[in-house]
């Protein structure tokens, strides 16, 4: 029988994929390529010597960035107010393709190597539940099988060399980590005690705010309804309008000039409480240009409505919702509130800060008489007495009634 492996060289799928074909399954391996600086020749190899009987490499980077890098934008999702969900966002992806590759080769199974505590689990069973729900699901990490032949690192090391798989222990971070075009997160390791300090060769993508350049790089961001579709360097006229290179130049920036770092304890949506560190620098300075946009652009009553369904869309991208009815009532919308984000902010960015310094858009909300300290501008404010007083009423009532009992 087949069983479609989302594998990505490591020591976890590797001991996965030997043991399943040790079960007796025609094991395909799929690899995932979302913009992690893997070599995808070695991990082809490695999978076929380890025993897979085909390999998919797909390249999934562009897609990863139109398809949902920008429309978790859209909706400017944050999770907890502070993380913008880099390995939340690639997950239903990787599972879409996954599901494909089963329905194409006529395979009855699809395996992960996602352990039983995290949200990555939930996340790729909850994809292939909502697309393919005929597809069963192998996942080792909560299989009792498994679990009681690998009680821990020792026993994979060893199956592995007993197996004849190749292990780079040198190479191998003390850290548990996903990378992808977005970000990179690290957890685990020291990091597991939230007091501790991170040091610094945690970090890989980004320099450390202390030690970026002491200049500021000027950027201006255009976006089309919500989307970005052009950065240009406002100093060396550098211009990208391709999403996928816009995207990576806004990372290569934002890394160069330490952006996008961020340390926080956050909930799992199994109710566990896990330290992480990230490095999510291009979509930082997107998240912060985008949100200005729309102060110019977007109707006082819309955006507060929409405000308050941005943390339950980020909550349903964390939890692994990509693919669900609630899912596509708020994107719809929310791409209707994005319908005139269009015009282009220019940001500062210095040293760990992006600061939106300027904006413009052709369908500005904004009314320079209205707005202005110096022009009337049509405004009564004689109007605004009214207005207060009317607001006011319902204050004073409760002060009288509240002096009333206290005696
Ligand atoms: N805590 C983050 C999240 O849940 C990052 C998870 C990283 N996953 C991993 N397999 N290392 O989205
Ligand atoms: C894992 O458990 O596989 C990684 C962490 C997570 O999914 O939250």
């Amino acid at each position: 029988e087949k069983v479609v492996l989302a594998y990505s060289g490591g020591l976890d799928t590797s001991v996965i994929l030997k043991w399943l074909c040790e079960k007796g399954f025609d094991v395909i391996a799929y690899v995932a390529n979302v913009g992690q600086k893997d070599d995808f020749v070695a991990i082809k190899e490695k999978a076929l010597k380890t025993g897979a009987s085909k390999v998919y490499v797909e390249d999934l980077r562009r897609e990863f960035v139109t398809d949902y890098i920008f429309t978790a934008l859209l909706g400017n999702a944050m999770y907890e107010g502070r993380y913008l969900l880099g390995t939340a966002i690639a997950r239903p992806l990787i599972a879409k393709r996954q599901v494909e590759i089963a329905e194409k080769e006529g395979a009855q199974y699809v395996a992960h190597g996602a352990t039983g505590k995290g949200n990555d689990q939930v996340r790729f069973e909850l994809t292939y539940a909502a697309l393919n729900p005929n597809l069963k699901v192998i996942s080792p990490w909560k299989d009792p099988e498994f679990l009681a032949k690998f009680k821990g690192r020792t026993d994979l090391i060893n199956y592995a060399m007993e197996k004849g798989i190749p292990i780079k222990v040198s190479k191998k971070r003390p850290y548990s980590e996903d990378e992808n075009l977005m970000h990179i997160s690290h957890e685990a390791g020291k990091l597991e005690d939230p007091a501790h300090i991170p040091d610094e060769d945690v970090f890989t993508w980004t320099v450390s705010p202390k030690d970026a350049p002491d200049e500021e790089t000027l950027l201006e961001i255009h976006f089309e309804n919500g989307i970005p579709v052009k950065v240009v360097n406002l100093k060396d006229g550098t211009e990208k309008t391709d999403p996928f290179e816009l995207f990576e130049y806004l990372n290569e920036v934002g890394a160069k000039n330490g952006v996008g770092r961020l340390d926080m304890v956050e909930n799992r949506f199994i109710g566990i409480k896990s330290r992480g560190v990230y490095e999510t620098p291009g979509a930082t300075i997107l998240w912060i240009a985008h949100r200005d946009l729309e102060g110019i652009t977007m109707d006082k009553e819309v955006m507060h409505l929409r405000d308050m369904l941005a943390p339950k869309f980020a909550e349903l991208i964390y939890n692994g919702f990509w693919f669900s009815p609630e899912m596509e009532f708020l994107l719809a919308a929310f791409r209707k509130a994005q319908e005139n984000v269009t015009g282009k902010v220019t940001v500062s960015i210095y040293k760990g800060n992006v600061m939106p310094v300027a904006r413009y858009s052709p369908y500005s909300l904004y009314n320079p008489e209205l707005s202005s300290m110096d022009v009337e501008g049509g405004f009564d404010a004689t109007d605004s007495k009214g207005f207060i007083n009317i607001h006011a009423l319902r204050l004073k009532v409760h002060q009288l009634v509240k002096k009333e009992y206290q005696r």
